[in-house]
């Protein structure tokens, strides 16, 4: 049989190469995994990590996903959308602060006036934000869900950015039973896998650098389908990946399903995301705010097997607690200020550097449209 030592140095993994990596717990064979994600990533993307300031702008949902925490059926939460001006605020905030981008997330809404909403937003976004520093504005992030194509790129034409322009939207497992488990209520079938890939292609389509990702560890999930997970990140071509830990939520309808034990699950997350960047080396890939739910250190965790991105919540302070998709969510008290430094802290300690004021994009979406 092949030592870790051995499959880790390889370029092509078969699927049980995939599966002998994610299962390790060895603490010799986990920092061997580790490295070797770690150093494929400064081979591939250089030593810097890029900040994206998420704005969480609005947490009204149209939908009953049965895993999150401000499903539109958890009457507990009290609603909220931010005002333009704060949600322009935050932005221009960020840009005066180095980030070279932003990510703009909402729960998912397709009426007409929530679309034009985002429209206005996005327009004077750039507007304001054009500089010396961001010749382009800053960089756009946007995840909003499932939409039309001609929603898509109505927002990525008011975004003025096409080359700082992407979008987030997970697949959150490629097993179709388990994805009809976590959307279909009893009697609903609002969401269905091979849609969302459709969705997935649609946002290629309208230009935007695709990034994707699953959930990890989630009730019923094996090892067989977190390596279909990752030969679906290859077949969808990603350009940028985001995948964190389950984790219950006291809204939601899976609460009773229960989720995986603390340590393990923080070591099934981190398996994944370094064998993601072995296989698949030159996408950004983004250490999940979920991973410092589960522990103090899970993001600077993150960076130390191969993530290349993070994302520090900017949303602004007085909504923030309303925002929660699973427990124990961090910095829901803190200023953006104070995230920012504790960030740039826990990069450092990773052996990185924060890459400021720049747009950092996916270096295999920069080689597909050849840019370099
Ligand atoms: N635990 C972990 N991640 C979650 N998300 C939603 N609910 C949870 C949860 N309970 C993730 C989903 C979604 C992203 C916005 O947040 O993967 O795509």
């Amino acid at each position: 049989m092949k030592s870790i030592q051995e499959i880790v140095t390889q370029t092509e993994f078969s699927d049980e190469d995939i599966i002998r990596l994610l299962s390790v717990t060895d603490k010799n064979e986990v920092e061997i995994l580790r490295q070797a994600a770690f150093d494929r990533a400064t081979e591939h993307l250089g030593n810097q990590v890029y900040y994206r300031g998420l704005i969480e702008f609005s947490n009204i949902c149209t939908l009953d996903c049965r895993y999150c925490g401000i499903r539109k059926s958890n009457h507990d939460v009290p609603r909220y959308e931010l005002e333009k001006d704060h949600i322009v605020s935050a932005a221009v905030w960020a840009a005066e602060n180095g980030y070279g981008s932003i990510c703009l997330q909402a729960g998912e809404r397709r009426d007409p006036k929530f679309v034009d909403f985002v429209i206005d937003v996005l327009e004077t976004i750039h507007e304001k934000t054009v500089s010396e520093t961001l010749p382009n504005g800053l960089g756009i992030t946007l995840s909003l869900g499932e939409q039309t194509l001609e929603v898509y790129e109505a927002w990525a034409k008011a975004a003025g950015n096409p080359v700082g322009l992407r979008y987030l939207l997970r697949f959150e497992t490629s097993n179709p039973d388990l994805f009809d488990h976590l959307h279909c209520a009893p009697g609903k079938h609002e969401k269905g896998l091979e849609r969302r890939y459709a969705a997935l292609a649609n946002l290629r389509k309208a230009g935007y650098q695709v990034g994707s990702g699953v959930m990890i560890g989630l009730p019923g999930q094996t090892l067989e389908d977190l390596c279909k997970d990752i030969r679906t990140f290859q077949k969808l071509d990603l350009d940028m990946i985001g995948m964190g830990p389950y984790i219950t939520s006291a809204g939601a309808d899976m609460l009773g399903e229960g989720m995986m034990e603390k340590k393990a699950l923080m070591r099934l997350s981190l398996n994944m995301i370094a064998v993601t960047r072995l296989v698949i080396p030159d996408v950004n890939m983004a250490a999940a705010t979920a991973l410092h739910a589960l522990e103090e250190d899970g993001r600077e965790q993150g960076i130390r097997h191969g993530c290349n991105v993070v994302m520090p919540n900017i949303t602004p302070r007085i909504v923030r607690k309303n925002y929660q998709l699973y427990a124990n969510k961090p910095f829901i008290e803190q200023e953006p200020s104070d995230s920012n430094h504790y960030l740039q802290n826990c990069i450092e300690k990773s052996g990185r550097t924060v890459g400021l004021n720049v747009l950092g994009s996916s270096v295999h979406w920069l080689k597909r449209v050849k840019k370099i």
